[in-house]
């Protein structure tokens, strides 16, 4: 198990390492899918904002500076949107969500310490609590009491958090390819919803085929130079590589969550992922959305672990009807 998550993880990891370091792609979506290869095993570009990527820092007083942008139509009577990106990425993967929500109300995205924009300085190990925390400090502020997330992998991880330990600030959570064991032991054997031998739906590549598989290779539709890279945003880019390497210590390590912690969760939650996420196991989206109370559970057809990218028309779709969603306080909505 925890090879496949560390294997899977890296490989997506030295991908985007290895866009970093190649100087090929544009920015923005590029045009036609490539129908060579299917939608799941693509890596399109990050996008720029419709505010025109303006954002300030949040210098804390530990001494962590945080890169954030907050945009969109401040004055809407919709709950704001935290949108939380994945690990060792940028606000910019996100800007599809965020140039579409932020049509109809506020939008505030956090590059995450040591990530992107943020510089990697100030600490030393990366931990999903300080993230949190580092949210809430921007909450507090921007002066805004309540927002609804959307996080992505480790952004989803960080909602997750701020859910169990922010009740009043969190209204609800659209987690995208979350995992709460940082070596997806749990639950293991027992899944609570597909019950495989496994708990992995992608687990046997060899014997089942390649239907749930992108075998470790992501292809980029980019055609350009990439501006949104940690060498291209950091304020210290020599930082980077250290930055990886750290991140993924923590992949190794964190969370470590059992039924208990996500049953402390009390604000609806989507539990969704890819149908061919290979990263993170079918397992823990299963149970995310099984030991939380007011949990749904969403998966998306035809994509991988960068659905929110290869698939931006569906997933905006889902999440705007999850965030107008009615819900009264205590049962889930209707
Ligand atoms: C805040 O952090 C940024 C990024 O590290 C830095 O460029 C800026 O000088 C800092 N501002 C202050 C007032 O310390
Ligand atoms: C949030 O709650 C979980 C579960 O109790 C705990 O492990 C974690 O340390 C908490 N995070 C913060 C930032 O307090
Ligand atoms: C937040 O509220 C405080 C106190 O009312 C005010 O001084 C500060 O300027 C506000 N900050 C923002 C970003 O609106
Ligand atoms: C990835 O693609 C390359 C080039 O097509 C191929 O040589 C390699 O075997 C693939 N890797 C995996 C793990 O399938
Ligand atoms: C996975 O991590 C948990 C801690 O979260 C630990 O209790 C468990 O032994 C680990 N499982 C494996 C197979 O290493």
């Amino acid at each position: 198990m925890i090879e496949t998550k560390v294997l899977a993880l890296v490989a997506g990891v030295s991908t985007l390492l290895f866009l970093a370091h190649s100087a090929i792609a544009a920015p923005g979506p590029s045009s036609a899918w490539d129908a060579t290869q299917p939608r799941w095993e693509w890596l399109p570009n990050y996008g720029p904002f419709t505010n025109g990527d303006r954002g300030r820092y949040l210098n804390l007083s530990s001494g962590v500076d945080i890169w954030y942008t907050s945009f969109g139509q401040i004055e809407s009577a919709k709950t704001p949107v935290l949108i939380l990106h994945g690990g060792t990425g940028n606000s910019n993967q996100m800007y599809s969500q965020a140039n579409y929500l932020a049509k109809t109300r506020r939008v505030i995205l956090q590059d995450t310490r040591g990530q992107g924009r943020s510089p990697y300085t100030g600490f030393s190990n990366f931990h999903y609590d300080d993230f949190t925390r580092d949210a809430i400090a921007l909450l507090d502020h921007l002066n805004i009491s309540q927002v609804a997330v959307l996080g992505w992998s480790d952004g989803a991880i960080t909602g997750l958090d701020l859910a169990m330990n922010y009740s009043s600030r969190i209204e609800r959570v659209f987690a995208h390819g979350a995992n709460i064991q940082g070596n997806q032991s749990i639950p293991g054997l027992n899944d609570p919803i597909i019950n495989s031998d496994t708990g992995s739906l992608d687990s046997n590549i060899e014997s089942h085929g390649t239907t749930y598989s992108t075998k470790g290779n992501f292809t980029t539709r980019a055609t350009g130079s990439d501006p949104y890279t940690c060498q291209n945003l950091s304020p210290l880019p020599s930082r980077c590589d250290a930055m990886n390497q750290a991140v993924q210590r923590m992949w190794v390590s964190e969370p470590t969550w059992g039924p208990e912690a996500l049953a402390t969760i009390k604000c609806p939650v989507w539990s969704v992922d890819g149908d061919h996420d290979v990263g993170v196991q079918r397992n823990q989206a299963d149970t995310i959305a099984a030991w939380i109370p007011f949990a749904g559970q969403l998966i998306l057809p035809q994509v991988s672990h960068f659905a929110l990218l290869q698939d931006p028309t569906f997933f905006n779709f889902a999440l705007g009807y999850f965030l107008d969603m009615a819900y009264d306080g205590q049962l889930p909505y209707y």
